[in-house]
Protein backbone atom coordinates (compact mmCIF):
# COMPACT_ATOMS: atom_id res chain seq x y z
CA UNK A 1 0.00 0.00 0.00
CA UNK A 2 1.18 3.14 -0.43
CA UNK A 3 1.42 5.89 2.30
CA UNK A 4 -2.06 7.10 3.65
CA UNK A 5 -2.59 10.22 5.62
CA UNK A 6 -6.01 10.67 7.35
CA UNK A 7 -7.75 13.79 8.24
CA UNK A 8 -10.27 13.37 11.13
CA UNK A 9 -12.08 16.77 11.09
CA UNK A 10 -13.33 17.58 15.35
CA UNK A 11 -14.34 21.32 15.21
CA UNK A 12 -17.82 20.32 15.42
CA UNK A 13 -19.93 22.61 17.20
CA UNK A 14 -22.15 19.74 18.72
CA UNK A 15 -24.33 22.39 20.45
CA UNK A 16 -27.18 19.59 20.20
CA UNK A 17 -25.30 17.42 23.17
CA UNK A 18 -26.12 20.11 25.76
CA UNK A 19 -22.88 19.70 27.13
CA UNK A 20 -20.30 21.62 28.76
CA UNK A 21 -17.34 19.55 26.79
CA UNK A 22 -17.20 19.22 23.32
CA UNK A 23 -19.23 16.82 21.33
CA UNK A 24 -16.55 14.33 20.32
CA UNK A 25 -15.17 13.81 23.86
CA UNK A 26 -18.07 12.27 24.67
CA UNK A 27 -17.47 8.09 24.74
CA UNK A 28 -18.00 5.63 22.96
CA UNK A 29 -17.00 1.63 24.87
CA UNK A 30 -15.05 4.03 27.30
CA UNK A 31 -12.92 5.74 24.54
CA UNK A 32 -13.87 9.82 23.21
CA UNK A 33 -15.44 9.54 19.51
CA UNK A 34 -12.52 10.96 18.34
CA UNK A 35 -9.78 8.80 19.67
CA UNK A 36 -12.23 6.32 17.93
CA UNK A 37 -11.71 7.93 14.40
CA UNK A 38 -8.08 8.31 14.70
CA UNK A 39 -7.67 4.53 16.01
CA UNK A 40 -9.30 3.38 12.99
CA UNK A 41 -7.27 5.23 10.74
CA UNK A 42 -3.79 4.46 12.50
CA UNK A 43 -5.18 0.60 12.22
CA UNK A 44 -5.62 0.97 8.20
CA UNK A 45 -2.33 2.06 8.64
CA UNK A 46 -2.16 5.82 8.29
CA UNK A 47 1.30 7.10 8.77
CA UNK A 48 0.12 10.50 8.88
CA UNK A 49 -2.52 11.53 11.11
CA UNK A 50 -4.00 15.26 11.25
CA UNK A 51 -6.83 16.24 13.37
CA UNK A 52 -8.92 19.90 12.83
CA UNK A 53 -10.16 20.84 15.92
CA UNK A 54 -11.93 24.06 16.73
CA UNK A 55 -10.88 27.37 18.99
CA UNK A 56 -10.35 26.72 23.03
CA UNK A 57 -10.89 22.55 22.39
CA UNK A 58 -7.14 22.19 23.88
CA UNK A 59 -9.19 18.94 25.75
CA UNK A 60 -9.59 17.33 22.12
CA UNK A 61 -5.85 17.94 21.61
CA UNK A 62 -4.83 16.21 24.83
CA UNK A 63 -7.17 13.54 23.93
CA UNK A 64 -5.97 12.76 20.79
CA UNK A 65 -1.50 12.98 21.55
CA UNK A 66 -2.89 10.11 24.23
CA UNK A 67 -4.27 7.93 20.87
CA UNK A 68 -1.71 8.91 18.68
CA UNK A 69 1.30 10.42 20.63
CA UNK A 70 2.51 11.95 17.06
CA UNK A 71 -0.30 13.07 15.51
CA UNK A 72 -0.35 16.68 13.85
CA UNK A 73 -3.30 18.62 15.36
CA UNK A 74 -4.32 22.41 13.54
CA UNK A 75 -6.74 24.67 14.90
CA UNK A 76 -10.14 25.78 12.36
CA UNK A 77 -10.33 29.40 13.93
CA UNK A 78 -13.79 29.63 12.52
CA UNK A 79 -16.59 27.28 11.05
CA UNK A 80 -16.84 27.72 7.36
CA UNK A 81 -17.46 24.46 6.29
CA UNK A 82 -16.06 20.75 5.76
CA UNK A 83 -13.73 22.14 2.86
CA UNK A 84 -12.33 24.74 4.46
CA UNK A 85 -11.57 22.25 7.75
CA UNK A 86 -9.43 20.20 5.11
CA UNK A 87 -7.82 23.01 3.79
CA UNK A 88 -6.67 23.86 7.68
CA UNK A 89 -4.73 20.14 7.33
CA UNK A 90 -2.69 21.20 4.52
CA UNK A 91 0.49 20.81 6.28
CA UNK A 92 -0.03 16.81 6.08
CA UNK A 93 -1.08 16.25 2.31
CA UNK A 94 0.48 18.82 0.30
CA UNK A 95 3.89 17.01 -0.01
CA UNK A 96 2.48 13.43 0.21
CA UNK A 97 2.78 11.35 -2.48
CA UNK A 98 0.02 8.81 -1.76
CA UNK A 99 -3.53 8.99 -0.63
CA UNK A 100 -5.55 10.93 1.76
CA UNK A 101 -8.42 9.67 3.95
CA UNK A 102 -10.70 12.43 5.26
CA UNK A 103 -12.70 11.14 8.39
CA UNK A 104 -15.61 12.51 10.97
CA UNK A 105 -14.56 12.76 14.74
CA UNK A 106 -18.16 12.19 15.06
CA UNK A 107 -18.76 8.97 13.00
CA UNK A 108 -16.48 6.97 15.61
CA UNK A 109 -17.68 3.67 14.05
CA UNK A 110 -15.83 3.94 11.27
CA UNK A 111 -13.69 0.62 10.89
CA UNK A 112 -10.13 0.16 9.66
CA UNK A 113 -11.11 -2.53 7.22
CA UNK A 114 -13.48 0.36 5.39
CA UNK A 115 -10.63 2.87 4.95
CA UNK A 116 -7.92 -0.01 4.33
CA UNK A 117 -10.20 -0.87 1.57
CA UNK A 118 -10.87 2.93 0.54
CA UNK A 119 -6.79 2.89 0.12
CA UNK A 120 -6.91 0.09 -1.90
CA UNK A 121 -9.36 1.64 -4.10
CA UNK A 122 -7.29 4.62 -4.92
CA UNK A 123 -4.40 2.54 -5.38
CA UNK A 124 -6.50 0.01 -8.50
CA UNK A 125 -7.10 3.32 -10.26
CA UNK A 126 -9.73 5.22 -8.91
CA UNK A 127 -8.98 9.28 -7.93
CA UNK A 128 -11.39 9.91 -5.49
CA UNK A 129 -13.78 7.17 -3.21
CA UNK A 130 -16.69 8.28 -1.46
CA UNK A 131 -18.28 6.06 1.62
CA UNK A 132 -22.33 5.79 1.00
CA UNK A 133 -24.76 4.76 2.78
CA UNK A 134 -29.00 3.74 3.18
CA UNK A 135 -30.32 5.53 6.46
CA UNK A 136 -33.51 4.83 7.34
CA UNK A 137 -34.08 8.12 6.62
CA UNK A 138 -32.22 10.98 3.95
CA UNK A 139 -32.75 13.98 5.10
CA UNK A 140 -30.49 16.40 6.03
CA UNK A 141 -27.72 13.99 4.37
CA UNK A 142 -25.79 15.02 1.03
CA UNK A 143 -27.47 12.53 -1.93
CA UNK A 144 -24.88 10.98 -3.78
CA UNK A 145 -25.82 11.48 -7.32
CA UNK A 146 -24.54 8.30 -8.99
CA UNK A 147 -24.20 6.96 -12.65
CA UNK A 148 -23.29 3.24 -12.65
CA UNK A 149 -20.24 2.88 -10.98
CA UNK A 150 -19.76 6.45 -11.49
CA UNK A 151 -20.19 9.11 -8.72
CA UNK A 152 -21.12 12.18 -10.18
CA UNK A 153 -22.03 14.39 -7.60
CA UNK A 154 -22.79 15.03 -4.06
CA UNK A 155 -25.71 17.21 -3.17
CA UNK A 156 -26.42 18.16 0.15
CA UNK A 157 -30.03 17.93 1.23
CA UNK A 158 -30.65 21.73 1.30
CA UNK A 159 -29.25 22.62 -1.97
CA UNK A 160 -31.30 19.42 -3.42
CA UNK A 161 -34.27 19.31 -6.19
CA UNK A 162 -37.06 16.97 -5.08
CA UNK A 163 -35.84 14.39 -7.67
CA UNK A 164 -32.77 14.53 -5.99
CA UNK A 165 -34.07 14.25 -2.60
CA UNK A 166 -35.62 11.32 -3.37
CA UNK A 167 -32.07 9.77 -3.69
CA UNK A 168 -31.74 7.39 -1.14
CA UNK A 169 -27.90 6.80 -1.26
CA UNK A 170 -26.27 9.06 1.13
CA UNK A 171 -22.62 10.86 2.08
CA UNK A 172 -21.34 9.05 5.41
CA UNK A 173 -18.54 11.88 5.09
CA UNK A 174 -15.77 9.23 4.42
CA UNK A 175 -13.73 10.38 1.50
CA UNK A 176 -10.61 9.18 -0.05
CA UNK A 177 -8.79 10.79 -2.16
CA UNK A 178 -5.25 10.32 -4.43
CA UNK A 179 -3.01 13.36 -2.60
CA UNK A 180 -2.92 14.73 -5.93
CA UNK A 181 -6.77 14.63 -6.56
CA UNK A 182 -7.29 16.72 -3.05
CA UNK A 183 -4.15 19.43 -3.71
CA UNK A 184 -6.21 19.77 -7.70
CA UNK A 185 -9.91 20.69 -6.33
CA UNK A 186 -8.86 21.60 -2.43
CA UNK A 187 -8.65 25.50 -3.60
CA UNK A 188 -11.44 25.79 -5.76
CA UNK A 189 -13.93 24.66 -3.89
CA UNK A 190 -16.19 27.57 -3.35
CA UNK A 191 -19.35 28.96 -1.04
CA UNK A 192 -22.35 29.46 -3.54
CA UNK A 193 -24.91 27.33 -1.82
CA UNK A 194 -27.52 27.14 0.61
CA UNK A 195 -24.96 27.42 3.81
CA UNK A 196 -22.67 29.74 2.68
CA UNK A 197 -19.77 26.82 3.54
CA UNK A 198 -16.88 25.22 1.74
CA UNK A 199 -17.95 21.86 1.18
CA UNK A 200 -15.80 19.55 0.81
CA UNK A 201 -18.39 17.22 -1.18
CA UNK A 202 -17.82 19.49 -3.89
CA UNK A 203 -14.87 17.92 -4.67
CA UNK A 204 -16.57 15.42 -6.17
CA UNK A 205 -17.68 17.63 -9.24
CA UNK A 206 -14.71 19.54 -9.81
CA UNK A 207 -12.85 15.74 -10.28
CA UNK A 208 -15.21 14.93 -12.90
CA UNK A 209 -14.70 18.01 -14.47
CA UNK A 210 -10.88 17.45 -14.65
CA UNK A 211 -12.24 13.56 -15.93
CA UNK A 212 -10.44 11.90 -13.36
CA UNK A 213 -11.77 8.24 -12.45
CA UNK A 214 -14.71 9.12 -9.07
CA UNK A 215 -15.95 5.75 -7.00
CA UNK A 216 -17.95 5.23 -4.12
CA UNK A 217 -18.52 2.13 -2.15
CA UNK A 218 -21.45 1.67 0.61
CA UNK A 219 -21.13 0.52 4.17
CA UNK A 220 -23.61 -0.82 6.66
CA UNK A 221 -25.69 2.44 8.22
CA UNK A 222 -24.88 1.53 11.73
CA UNK A 223 -20.94 2.00 10.89
CA UNK A 224 -21.44 5.28 9.65
CA UNK A 225 -23.63 6.54 12.41
CA UNK A 226 -23.08 9.98 13.31
CA UNK A 227 -23.58 11.49 16.40
CA UNK A 228 -24.89 14.86 17.03
CA UNK A 229 -27.36 14.08 20.50
CA UNK A 230 -27.51 11.96 23.27
CA UNK A 231 -30.13 9.75 21.59
CA UNK A 232 -27.75 9.15 18.59
CA UNK A 233 -24.58 8.82 21.23
CA UNK A 234 -26.77 5.67 22.94
CA UNK A 235 -27.41 4.33 19.57
CA UNK A 236 -23.97 4.51 18.72
CA UNK A 237 -22.92 3.34 21.86
CA UNK A 238 -25.10 -0.03 21.09
CA UNK A 239 -23.60 -0.69 17.90
CA UNK A 240 -20.49 -0.62 19.44
CA UNK A 241 -21.42 -3.23 22.23
CA UNK A 242 -23.14 -5.23 19.09
CA UNK A 243 -20.04 -5.43 17.24
CA UNK A 244 -17.45 -6.19 20.40
CA UNK A 245 -19.94 -9.16 21.37
CA UNK A 246 -20.08 -10.66 17.97
CA UNK A 247 -16.50 -10.20 17.68
CA UNK A 248 -15.50 -12.20 21.40
CA UNK A 249 -18.30 -14.94 20.66
CA UNK A 250 -16.06 -15.41 17.50
CA UNK A 251 -12.70 -15.75 18.95
CA UNK A 252 -14.14 -18.00 22.20
CA UNK A 253 -15.75 -16.47 24.81
CA UNK A 254 -19.12 -17.71 25.87
CA UNK A 255 -21.87 -14.87 26.36
CA UNK A 256 -24.56 -16.64 28.15
CA UNK A 257 -26.71 -13.42 27.70
CA UNK A 258 -24.83 -11.39 25.40
CA UNK A 259 -27.01 -8.05 25.06
CA UNK A 260 -26.30 -7.81 28.68
CA UNK A 261 -22.67 -7.51 29.00
CA UNK A 262 -20.93 -4.14 28.38
CA UNK A 263 -17.39 -3.77 26.65
CA UNK A 264 -14.89 -1.50 26.23
CA UNK A 265 -12.62 -0.55 23.58
CA UNK A 266 -9.72 -2.26 25.20
CA UNK A 267 -10.99 -5.13 26.52
CA UNK A 268 -8.80 -8.52 26.17
CA UNK A 269 -10.28 -11.61 26.60
CA UNK A 270 -8.57 -15.40 26.41
CA UNK A 271 -10.29 -18.57 24.86
CA UNK A 272 -12.99 -20.63 26.73
CA UNK A 273 -13.55 -17.78 28.87
CA UNK A 274 -17.39 -17.87 30.54
CA UNK A 275 -18.92 -14.40 31.00
CA UNK A 276 -22.92 -14.60 32.55
CA UNK A 277 -25.71 -12.14 32.83
CA UNK A 278 -25.23 -8.40 33.16
CA UNK A 279 -21.55 -8.20 33.53
CA UNK A 280 -19.51 -4.86 32.54
CA UNK A 281 -16.55 -4.07 31.75
CA UNK A 282 -14.82 -0.49 32.42
CA UNK A 283 -11.81 0.02 30.39
CA UNK A 284 -8.42 -1.68 31.07
CA UNK A 285 -9.57 -5.21 31.69
CA UNK A 286 -7.46 -8.31 30.63
CA UNK A 287 -8.90 -11.97 31.36
CA UNK A 288 -6.59 -14.77 30.62
CA UNK A 289 -7.69 -18.04 29.16
CA UNK A 290 -10.76 -20.52 31.06
CA UNK A 291 -11.61 -17.68 33.48
CA UNK A 292 -15.13 -17.26 34.63
CA UNK A 293 -17.07 -14.35 35.62
CA UNK A 294 -20.62 -15.05 36.86
CA UNK A 295 -23.28 -12.89 36.55
CA UNK A 296 -23.24 -9.16 38.14
CA UNK A 297 -19.98 -8.31 37.85
CA UNK A 298 -18.13 -4.62 37.60
CA UNK A 299 -14.91 -4.96 36.34
CA UNK A 300 -12.50 -1.70 35.96
CA UNK A 301 -8.30 -1.80 35.38
CA UNK A 302 -8.17 -5.19 36.49
CA UNK A 303 -6.27 -8.15 35.09
CA UNK A 304 -7.43 -11.77 35.94
CA UNK A 305 -5.08 -14.96 35.33
CA UNK A 306 -5.88 -18.05 33.09
CA UNK A 307 -8.65 -20.14 35.20
CA UNK A 308 -9.72 -17.47 37.53
CA UNK A 309 -13.29 -17.40 38.69
CA UNK A 310 -15.40 -14.63 40.13
CA UNK A 311 -18.65 -13.73 41.23
CA UNK A 312 -21.87 -13.44 41.29
CA UNK A 313 -21.48 -9.64 42.05
CA UNK A 314 -17.69 -9.03 42.48
CA UNK A 315 -16.70 -5.95 42.03
CA UNK A 316 -12.41 -5.33 40.62
CA UNK A 317 -10.83 -1.91 40.28
CA UNK A 318 -8.10 0.22 40.82
CA UNK A 319 -5.12 -2.25 39.26
CA UNK A 320 -6.80 -5.30 40.77
CA UNK A 321 -4.34 -8.09 39.88
CA UNK A 322 -5.59 -12.04 40.34
CA UNK A 323 -3.17 -14.79 39.94
CA UNK A 324 -3.83 -18.24 38.41
CA UNK A 325 -6.99 -19.97 39.84
CA UNK A 326 -8.42 -16.99 41.98
CA UNK A 327 -12.18 -17.57 43.53
CA UNK A 328 -13.67 -14.50 44.03
CA UNK A 329 -17.39 -14.98 45.33
CA UNK A 330 -20.34 -12.66 46.31
CA UNK A 331 -19.55 -8.76 47.35
CA UNK A 332 -16.00 -9.35 47.28
CA UNK A 333 -14.66 -6.02 45.93
CA UNK A 334 -10.83 -5.59 45.27
CA UNK A 335 -9.21 -2.59 44.74
CA UNK A 336 -5.32 -2.10 44.03
CA UNK A 337 -4.34 -5.36 44.92
CA UNK A 338 -2.55 -8.37 43.91
CA UNK A 339 -4.29 -11.86 45.23
CA UNK A 340 -2.20 -14.85 44.91
CA UNK A 341 -1.86 -18.06 42.89
CA UNK A 342 -5.39 -19.81 44.07
CA UNK A 343 -6.03 -17.85 46.79
CA UNK A 344 -9.95 -17.78 47.93
CA UNK A 345 -12.15 -14.67 48.99
CA UNK A 346 -15.35 -16.66 49.20
CA UNK A 347 -18.24 -13.69 50.25
CA UNK A 348 -18.48 -10.34 51.32
CA UNK A 349 -15.11 -8.64 51.95
CA UNK A 350 -13.22 -5.57 50.58
CA UNK A 351 -9.66 -6.37 49.75
CA UNK A 352 -8.14 -2.28 48.79
CA UNK A 353 -3.87 -1.74 48.63
CA UNK A 354 -3.27 -5.10 49.51
CA UNK A 355 -0.55 -8.05 48.63
CA UNK A 356 -1.87 -11.24 49.35
CA UNK A 357 0.23 -14.30 49.01
CA UNK A 358 -1.00 -17.87 47.13
CA UNK A 359 -3.02 -19.96 49.35
CA UNK A 360 -4.33 -18.14 51.50
CA UNK A 361 -7.77 -18.42 52.67
CA UNK A 362 -9.93 -15.31 52.90
CA UNK A 363 -13.18 -15.51 55.68
CA UNK A 364 -16.29 -13.79 54.87
CA UNK A 365 -16.34 -10.26 56.04
CA UNK A 366 -12.58 -9.49 56.13
CA UNK A 367 -12.25 -5.76 55.44
CA UNK A 368 -8.45 -4.19 54.77
CA UNK A 369 -8.84 -0.91 56.43
CA UNK A 370 -6.78 1.03 54.11
CA UNK A 371 -7.72 4.69 54.80
CA UNK A 372 -6.79 6.47 57.67
CA UNK A 373 -8.46 10.39 55.92
CA UNK A 374 -5.72 11.08 54.70
CA UNK A 375 -3.49 8.18 53.81
CA UNK A 376 -4.10 5.00 52.54
CA UNK A 377 -1.78 2.17 54.02
CA UNK A 378 -0.58 -1.21 52.53
CA UNK A 379 -1.75 -4.80 54.19
CA UNK A 380 0.15 -7.71 53.49
CA UNK A 381 -0.62 -11.61 53.87
CA UNK A 382 1.44 -14.14 53.34
CA UNK A 383 1.32 -17.36 51.57
CA UNK A 384 -1.10 -19.71 53.45
CA UNK A 385 -2.21 -17.60 55.77
CA UNK A 386 -5.87 -18.03 56.92
CA UNK A 387 -8.07 -14.79 57.93
CA UNK A 388 -10.75 -15.93 59.98
CA UNK A 389 -14.31 -14.62 59.19
CA UNK A 390 -14.84 -10.95 59.91
CA UNK A 391 -11.49 -10.08 60.71
CA UNK A 392 -10.40 -6.00 60.30
CA UNK A 393 -7.10 -5.74 58.96
CA UNK A 394 -6.09 -2.11 60.14
CA UNK A 395 -3.22 -1.06 57.83
CA UNK A 396 -0.61 -1.20 57.63
CA UNK A 397 -0.22 -4.46 58.68
CA UNK A 398 1.78 -7.78 57.58
CA UNK A 399 0.04 -11.38 58.65
CA UNK A 400 3.41 -13.78 57.98
CA UNK A 401 2.78 -16.91 55.84
CA UNK A 402 0.82 -19.36 57.48
CA UNK A 403 -0.33 -17.46 60.15
CA UNK A 404 -4.30 -17.49 61.34
CA UNK A 405 -6.38 -14.76 62.97
CA UNK A 406 -9.52 -15.92 64.89
CA UNK A 407 -12.63 -14.36 63.86
CA UNK A 408 -13.98 -11.64 64.19
CA UNK A 409 -10.29 -9.97 65.23
CA UNK A 410 -9.48 -6.40 64.70
CA UNK A 411 -5.77 -6.66 63.55
CA UNK A 412 -3.52 -3.81 64.38
CA UNK A 413 -0.05 -5.53 64.84
CA UNK A 414 1.99 -7.46 62.66
CA UNK A 415 1.17 -11.06 63.57
CA UNK A 416 4.48 -13.73 63.11
CA UNK A 417 4.78 -16.30 60.19
CA UNK A 418 2.57 -19.57 61.69
CA UNK A 419 1.31 -17.63 64.65
CA UNK A 420 -2.31 -17.21 65.56
CA UNK A 421 -3.82 -13.73 66.10
CA UNK A 422 -6.54 -13.11 68.30
CA UNK A 423 -7.60 -9.41 68.75
CA UNK A 424 -11.34 -9.07 70.50
CA UNK A 425 -12.82 -10.08 73.53
CA UNK A 426 -13.07 -12.96 75.78
CA UNK A 427 -16.23 -14.96 75.41
CA UNK A 428 -18.22 -15.27 79.03
CA UNK A 429 -20.59 -17.66 79.67
CA UNK A 430 -23.58 -16.91 82.65
CA UNK A 431 -25.28 -19.73 83.53
CA UNK A 432 -29.51 -19.13 84.10
CA UNK A 433 -28.89 -15.81 83.12
CA UNK A 434 -31.57 -15.95 80.05
CA UNK A 435 -34.65 -16.53 82.47
CA UNK A 436 -33.61 -13.66 84.59
CA UNK A 437 -33.42 -11.28 81.71
CA UNK A 438 -36.62 -12.16 79.83
CA UNK A 439 -38.52 -11.64 83.01
CA UNK A 440 -36.94 -8.03 83.95
CA UNK A 441 -38.11 -7.38 79.76
CA UNK A 442 -41.66 -8.27 80.67
CA UNK A 443 -41.81 -6.46 83.75
CA UNK A 444 -40.55 -3.13 81.94
CA UNK A 445 -43.41 -4.00 79.16
CA UNK A 446 -45.97 -4.24 81.98
CA UNK A 447 -44.95 -1.13 83.69
CA UNK A 448 -45.10 0.98 80.21
CA UNK A 449 -48.55 -0.50 79.89
CA UNK A 450 -50.30 0.97 82.93
C1 LIG B 1 -21.81 16.50 6.10
C2 LIG B 1 -21.70 16.33 4.59
C3 LIG B 1 -22.92 15.55 4.08
C4 LIG B 1 -23.00 14.22 4.77
C5 LIG B 1 -23.01 14.39 6.29
C6 LIG B 1 -22.87 13.06 6.98
C7 LIG B 1 -20.56 18.31 3.73
C8 LIG B 1 -20.71 19.60 3.07
N1 LIG B 1 -21.68 17.63 3.98
O1 LIG B 1 -22.94 17.31 6.34
O2 LIG B 1 -22.82 15.34 2.69
O3 LIG B 1 -24.17 13.50 4.36
O4 LIG B 1 -21.91 15.22 6.72
O5 LIG B 1 -23.05 13.22 8.34
O6 LIG B 1 -19.44 17.88 3.99
N2 LIG B 1 -16.53 20.26 10.44
C9 LIG B 1 -15.39 20.97 10.71
N3 LIG B 1 -15.33 22.27 10.31
C10 LIG B 1 -16.34 22.88 9.65
C11 LIG B 1 -17.50 22.13 9.38
C12 LIG B 1 -17.57 20.82 9.77
O7 LIG B 1 -14.47 20.46 11.31
O8 LIG B 1 -16.20 24.05 9.32
C13 LIG B 1 -16.60 18.85 10.85
C14 LIG B 1 -17.63 18.59 11.94
O9 LIG B 1 -17.04 18.63 13.21
C15 LIG B 1 -18.09 17.19 11.62
C16 LIG B 1 -17.94 17.09 10.11
O10 LIG B 1 -17.00 18.07 9.76
O11 LIG B 1 -17.24 16.22 12.23
C17 LIG B 1 -19.24 17.27 9.37
O12 LIG B 1 -19.77 18.54 9.60
P1 LIG B 1 -21.32 18.81 9.72
O13 LIG B 1 -21.55 20.24 9.90
O14 LIG B 1 -21.93 17.89 10.70
O15 LIG B 1 -21.79 18.43 8.24
P2 LIG B 1 -23.23 18.00 7.78
O16 LIG B 1 -24.05 19.19 7.52
O17 LIG B 1 -23.75 16.98 8.72
MG1 LIG C 1 -23.38 16.34 10.72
Amino acid sequence: MTDLVAIVLAAGEGTRMRSAMPKVLHRVGGLPMVSHAVAAAQAAGAGTVAVVIGPNHDAIRDAVRIAVPGAAVLEQSERLGTGHAVQQARVAFEQAGGNVVVLYADTPLVRAETIAAIATRLDAGADLVVVGFEPENPSGYGRLLTDGERLLAIREHRDATEAERAVRLCNSGIMGFKAATLRAVIDRIGNANAKGEYYLTDAVELANADGLAVAFTVVDAAEVIGVDDRQKLALAEGYFQERQRAAFMAAGVTLRDPATVYFSHDTVIGRDVTIGPSVVFAPGVTLGDGVTVEAFCHLADATLAAGSDIGPFARLRGGAVLEEGVHLGNFVEVKKSRIGKGTKAGHLSYLGDAEIGPGVNIGAGTITCNYDGVNKALTVIGAGAFIGSNTSLVAPVTIGAGAYTGSGSVITEDVEPGALALGRARQVNKPGYAAMIRERALALKKSKQR
